[in-house]
């Protein structure tokens, strides 16, 4: 349908003589948009003819030029969402110049994922008359993007004078996004905070249970050197140890999630560094799944403790064995990578800078959006009980934290997982960060 078909501009050509409660908007007919009126509506029938014509023509001019001129765009509708009218904003809001969209379906230009819901909601509003609704969603660009659209509608469809449904509406996708921005950080904000105090609670609670340990396991070796292995008592001293011995281990993962681990940093080739344990994560995913290493050429050296990094890479690749049902694979890569705030304004306090990426991937499981907002958390797992601790990955979390590094990861159910690390370059000259 081209501009020119509108078969309702005689009733939309109104005049200047409505109340205060009415819209009045000049719709056109035919190819001069805006010139043609209706002459003689009842409120000018008492004025010459000549000066009707004239107080019309000024009032059509008017609102002409409010409609056309307003910074919002305006479209009409009719009570299917078929576009009746553009108004010339509409190319800057939405690219199309006010013919392109006339006779198609508003619908069209909802973004996908939006356009069932709105053409749900719009066909209960049209049966609304009167009804007036603000509403804020996705619409495509002519030139393909997606724009943040606010606009307010409202059901004109039984006034003669307009028949329509009118929508103003307005860009807003700066202010969306830079709201999305904040949300984001103060999410990140929120989550760092929480495994700040997590951290100093395990880590306190850790480091005295620690202690008492090394006392439960220091008397337990004294008495069993002083029993012989035949002796009913010695079995259950052994029993004791091995709790005890375990308990440490759990301790020792809590230190590290606390940061809390003594470490020996020294500047490593992390290529060097993996490849060293490449055999022993072999074995320990298993035979059934393939691991691919991938290393970058002329890899920055980073300054880090070695057993840190094969603690981080065998909890992940763990966890990869474990996200991978039958068969697939694991790749482990690394990269050097500069930072940016635009590119990866997730990183809030690590904007910018040189890095070191060691990145883990697997073709596994992947993890629900609820399940990803907990994972560095100790002691959060969706394993069995005997089958995960959920120190694993805080664990990792705790042993980047320490080296000054961070760790993001991308995941979605059905499509694998990756972990990325980013470790600071080290620079000849650097000391302790
Ligand atoms: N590669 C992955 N793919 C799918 N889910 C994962 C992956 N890595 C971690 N997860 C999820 O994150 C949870 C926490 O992982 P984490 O390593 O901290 O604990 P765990 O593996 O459950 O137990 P633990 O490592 O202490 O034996 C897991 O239970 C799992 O749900
Ligand atoms: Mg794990």
């Amino acid at each position: 349908m081209q501009g020119t078909t509108f078969e309702m501009s005689a009733d939309w050509s109104s005049t200047a003589n409505a109340g205060p409660n009415h819209t009045e908007i000049q719709v056109p007919s035919g190819q001069s948009r805006f010139s043609d009126f209706e002459t003689g509506r009842s409120g000018l029938r008492s004025t010459p003819p000549g000066r009707a014509d004239e107080a019309l023509r000024a009032s059509e001019e008017r609102f002409r030029a409010l409609v056309e001129h307003s910074h919002d765009a305006v479209t009409l509708l009719k009570a299917d969402g078929t576009v009746l009218y553009d108004s010339p904003a509409v190319t800057r809001v939405l690219g199309y110049t006010p013919t392109e969209r006339i006779g198609c379906k508003v619908f069209d230009f909802v973004h996908p994922e939006e356009r069932a819901a709105m053409a749900r909601g719009f066909a209960d509003f049209a049966m609304r008359a009167g009804a007036v609704a603000s509403s804020e969603g996705r619409f495509v660009h002519k030139d393909g993007s997606t724009r943040w659209i606010e606009g307010v509608r409202s059901n004109l469809l039984h006034e003669a004078a307009i028949g329509a449904v009118v929508v103003n509406y307005r860009d807003v996708t700066e202010r969306k996004r830079a709201e999305e921005e904040r949300v984001k950080l103060e999410d990140q904000l929120r989550q760092a905070v929480k495994m700040e105090s997590v951290g100093r609670l395990a880590g306190g609670i850790a480091h005295d249970f620690n202690n008492m340990l090394g006392v439960i396991l220091g008397h337990t070796e004294i008495a069993l050197s002083r029993i012989t292995a035949t002796e009913p008592l010695h079995v259950h001293l052994q029993q004791i140890q091995k709790a005890a011995q375990r308990s440490a281990e759990l301790t020792r993962q809590l230190l590290a999630f606390a940061r809390k681990q003594a470490i020996a940093p020294s500047v490593v080739n992390l290529n060097e560094a993996i490849v060293g344990t490449l055999r022993m994560l072999q074995r320990l995913i298993g035979e059934h799944i393939r691991l691919r290493w991938h290393p970058a050429a002329n890899l920055w050296p980073v300054r880090v403790d070695r057993s840190q990094i094969d603690q981080i890479l065998a909890n992940l690749c763990l966890n990869a064995r474990d996200a991978i049902a039958h068969a697939g694979q694991v790749v482990i890569e690394t990269a050097n990578v500069t930072l940016d705030h635009e590119v990866h304004g997730d990183h809030a306090g690590f904007a910018r800078g040189e890095f070191v990426r060691l990145a883990v991937s697997d073709d596994g499981s992947g993890m629900e959006k609820e399940t990803l907002a907990h994972i560095f958390e100790p002691f959060f797992t969706t394993k069995g009980i005997g089958e995960g601790t959920g120190l694993g990955l805080a664990t990792v979390y705790g042993a980047v934290k320490q080296n000054n590094g961070f760790i993001d990861v991308l995941s979605e159910p059905g499509a694998g997982t990756t972990f990325r690390i980013f470790l600071p370059r080290h620079l000849a000259g650097d000391r302790d960060r």
